[in-house]
């Protein structure tokens, strides 16, 4: 009970907040580097607290892009083209920027499948206990390889699990989520839990309905628009209450989808031409406030952000409705009775 009452309390506080909100477990899969302004997130009361670009190195910083938030670093892939690049922003110390307290490190992306990582778990095995494992002395922090949620993703874990003889100890386990269930999401974060008794970071995650067609063509009935919005309050709100759950990343900040369903982007599609960083109704929800990016085409037509900076915008706190508000009561009301809190 004490734990929900402090949930409620700390909904009811949030838009006092005055800076980014550190705690909070949100943060952006960026993959834009500077061409998209992050000025859409930054607003005082925004609930993003990091970032990941899929990379070892950080975002520079620009006068017109400054970024606030602490970096997380990945070895994308196992071979030495991703190692060497690790291994060289390690030893530049990260560009000297501010990475999340716990230093976390994500492993190997999608290794399981041909289009991404592409490791053996053989090889996964090996650069891990040569790489990765040693900078746990050094006070960093480990997430798993994070595989995909088919089968085979599961299959290839437990692959290189074993191929590790012992010599792996990843801190924390790192999973991706495609489809459109929030329910079927839920349990699988709870399966995992079950299945690895580590905490969980979910580094990538969206609605979508991946169903192919035999000539491969993407045929899935995809949700719409509210359902979307719907699919992110439950599973937003769940996480965030959840105490093995320390991390999420939706899918995506980012204008070119890549084949998840287009409407997911936390952007304004409308500001997609001159790349504004202007934030959807789905991403003011995500980042609980709006920034100062604004939604207009810049007059260049082209790549160039365009920005208007100094004044807030008007800042909203998840859809700003009482009705979202007592839908978050009733949902944190429920996982504390799935979780068997008292
Ligand atoms: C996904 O799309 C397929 C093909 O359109 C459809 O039969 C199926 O019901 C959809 N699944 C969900 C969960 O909406
Ligand atoms: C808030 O959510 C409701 C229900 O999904 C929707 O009808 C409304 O347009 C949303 N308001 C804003 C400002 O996004
Ligand atoms: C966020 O703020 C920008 C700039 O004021 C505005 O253009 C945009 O419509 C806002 N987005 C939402 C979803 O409220």
């Amino acid at each position: 009970m004490l734990k929900q009452l402090a949930f409620i309390a700390y909904l009811a506080v949030l838009p006092n907040a005055c800076a980014f909100d550190r705690s909070s477990k949100r943060g952006l899969a960026w993959p834009n580097a500077n061409w998209v302004p992050l000025s859409g997130f930054t607003a005082p009361s925004s609930r993003i607290s990091s970032y990941y670009n899929w990379g070892p190195a950080p975002l520079p910083p620009t006068p017109t892009n400054p970024n606030p938030f602490p970096f997380i670093p990945m070895l994308w892939g196992c071979t030495p083209d991703y190692v060497d690049p690790f291994l060289s922003a390690l030893s530049r110390n990260w560009d000297g920027q501010n990475l999340i307290t716990d230093k976390a490190i994500l492993g190997f992306n999608e290794p399981n499948l041909a289009a991404q990582a592409n490791c053996s778990p053989g090889d996964a095995a090996e650069v891990w206990r040569r790489v990765l494992q040693p900078l746990k002395k050094k006070g960093y922090r480990l997430g798993s390889p994070a595989v995909t949620n088919g089968e085979d993703g599961r299959q290839w874990l437990d692959a290189w699990w074993a191929a590790c003889q012992g010599g792996c100890d990843p801190d924390f386990m790192t999973v991706h989520w495609y489809d459109v269930d929030p329910g079927k999401f839920m349990n699988f974060v709870k399966d995992y839990w079950s299945a690895y008794r580590r905490p969980i970071w979910v580094t990538e995650y969206a609605p979508t309905n991946f169903t192919f067609s035999s000539a491969g063509t993407l045929i899935g009935e995809q949700p719409s628009y509210p359902q979307i919005q719907r699919f992110m309050d439950i599973t937003n709100l769940w996480m965030d209450v959840v105490d093995y759950v320390e991390r999420f990343f939706w899918f995506g900040a980012m204008y070119e989808m890549q084949g998840v369903v287009e409407d997911a982007t936390l952007f304004d599609p409308r500001g997609k031409p001159s790349r504004t960083g202007a934030l959807s109704s789905l991403g003011v929800q995500y980042a609980g406030s709006n920034g100062t990016a604004i939604g207009a085409q810049g007059s260049d037509g082209g790549t160039r952000p365009r920005w208007e900076s100094g004044v807030w915008a008007r800042v909203q706190t998840g859809n700003g409705s009482l009705g979202g508000w007592i839908f978050g009561t009733f949902i944190s009301l429920y996982v504390a009775m799935m979780e068997g809190w008292s």
